[in-house]
């Protein structure tokens, strides 16, 4: 990789949680690469670690306040600017619940905040929160990690181990040469290193909705989140995605081209058009696997008679794509289990001629369905299984991502 950061300008930002003690080691690894190191710490981050350490390691200036505390030039106010200009990099480690909080509403009352807003468009933000692992899972922490994400930043989720509180699990921030390591992939990898750059991939995402009648029909629990979570990471990366979703309340993502549709039906003829010229089809949608097979034209009226409901099969869009493609283009499903159901997920791989599945179940807590968190198995062709943690599905898209480019490489494509 070379030495990516020799010469770099980063800017370290620290936050109140107990892993700030190891910044200062974090500076010293930056120096000793080559780095040039701007370090902006929060009233809770002085708490933890010195800023006199950090001044040492540093050889500058540590910021805190966005006021200086004299200024007789005027141009320590602006000093958040002229940083934000500077940087090649910033890098938040630890990133507690409040600071995470403020910077996804937006808000700059310290050094830190402001200098995430001024920084330059398009320059890599690199986000390590570091807390309880409920904290870090609780609904908040994880749609604030959400909207950093869709703006951009990469959230690097914690490590699991022995924490602050006794309790032991999820929530460690990683060690001063892993936060270096990651910095110095990010600077390495642009969107045009990676295999899926300028490729097209096709995502189908969110649930389907069969029609009963004019008012009802038949629909499942999918959010569309994971799917989401996938476009998004392929546009990072470069490709030329394309988002098939059914019902779903999300935005989005940036560069993704979105066609929003309702049946199983319509899921099926709007991806049809894309098999032939797509590099890559991911099956993300929960698709009905049934409609009803004389839909109700109005709204059919109650009387005392129990009804039947006649069901007729819906075609399997991914099995199709399997069945269709050629060499170069790969398929890839998901398998949704209520059970440990591995071995249904094989079957799933097979039987769809897929290169690759991602089996995740249903508990709607910790994976699966509407949950901001999943927790993927990925099983290949080759019989190559990968069991990843419970993590965010930003971070789990990211995952099969990876997943993904290895495969599309090793075929040689
Ligand atoms: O949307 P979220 O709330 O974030 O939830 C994510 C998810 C649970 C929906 C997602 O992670 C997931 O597992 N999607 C697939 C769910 C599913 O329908 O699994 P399945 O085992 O029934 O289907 C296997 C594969 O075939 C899937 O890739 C599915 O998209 C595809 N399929 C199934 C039936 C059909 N008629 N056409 C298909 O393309």
């Amino acid at each position: 990789m070379g030495n990516v950061l020799r010469g770099k300008n980063i800017i370290v930002g620290i936050c109140g949680g107990i892993a700030a003690y190891k910044t200062p080691q974090l500076v010293r690894l930056l120096k000793k690469n080559g780095a040039n190191v701007r370090v902006a710490v929060t009233d809770g981050g002085a708490r933890f670690v010195s800023e006199l350490a950090l001044a040492t390691v540093s050889g500058e200036r540590v910021y805190r306040s966005i006021f200086p505390p004299v200024d007789t030039t005027g141009t320590d106010y602006t000093r958040h600017i002229s940083l934000g200009e500077w940087a090649d990099a910033f890098v938040i480690a630890p990133a507690t619940a409040n600071t995470l909080a403020k910077l996804s509403a937006g808000l700059c009352d310290d050094m830190l905040t402001a200098l995430f807003i001024a920084l330059r468009p398009g320059k890599p933000v690199l986000i390590f929160p570091a807390m309880d692992g409920q904290m870090f899972l609780s609904p908040s922490v994880q749609r604030n990690i959400a909207i950093l994400t869709a703006q951009g930043c990469s959230i690097i989720s914690p490590e699991s181990g022995e924490l602050a509180s006794g309790l032991s699990g999820l929530g460690r921030m990683p060690e001063p040469e892993s936060i270096v390591s990651s910095l110095e992939e990010t600077l390495h990898s642009s969107p045009e290193s990676s295999p899926l750059h300028g490729k097209s991939i096709v995502v189908t995402a969110g649930p389907t909705r069969e029609k009963i009648d004019g008012v009802r029909f038949i629909s499942n629990y999918s959010s569309g989140k994971m799917g989401f979570a996938i476009a998004r990471a392929a546009a990072k990366r470069g490709a030329l995605v394309t988002l098939v979703t059914g019902p779903v309340h999300l935005e989005t993502p940036p560069g993704v081209t979105r066609l929003d549709v309702e049946s199983a039906m319509e899921m099926h003829n709007a991806s049809q058009s894309f098999f032939k010229g797509c590099t890559i089809f991911v099956g993300a949608a929960a698709v009905s696997d049934y409609r009803p097979a004389a839909p109700y034209e109005g709204k059919m009226k109650k009387d005392d008679q129990e009804i039947e409901l006649t069901l007729i099969k819906n075609p399997d869009i991914l099995a199709e794509f399997g069945m269709q493609k050629a060499p170069g283009q790969l398929a890839v499903g998901f398998a949704l289990e209520t059970q440990t159901g591995l071995d249904n997920a094989r079957k799933k791989l097979n039987t769809k001629n897929l290169d690759l599945i991602a089996f995740n179940f249903f508990d709607r807590k910790t994976s699966g369905f509407e949950v901001d968190t999943n927790i993927l198995t990925l099983i290949d062709k080759d019989g190559v299984t990968t069991e990843l943690p419970q993590l965010p599905k930003d971070s789990a898209a990211e995952r099969l991502l990876d997943a993904i480019e290895k495969l599309y490489v090793k075929a040689g494509y």
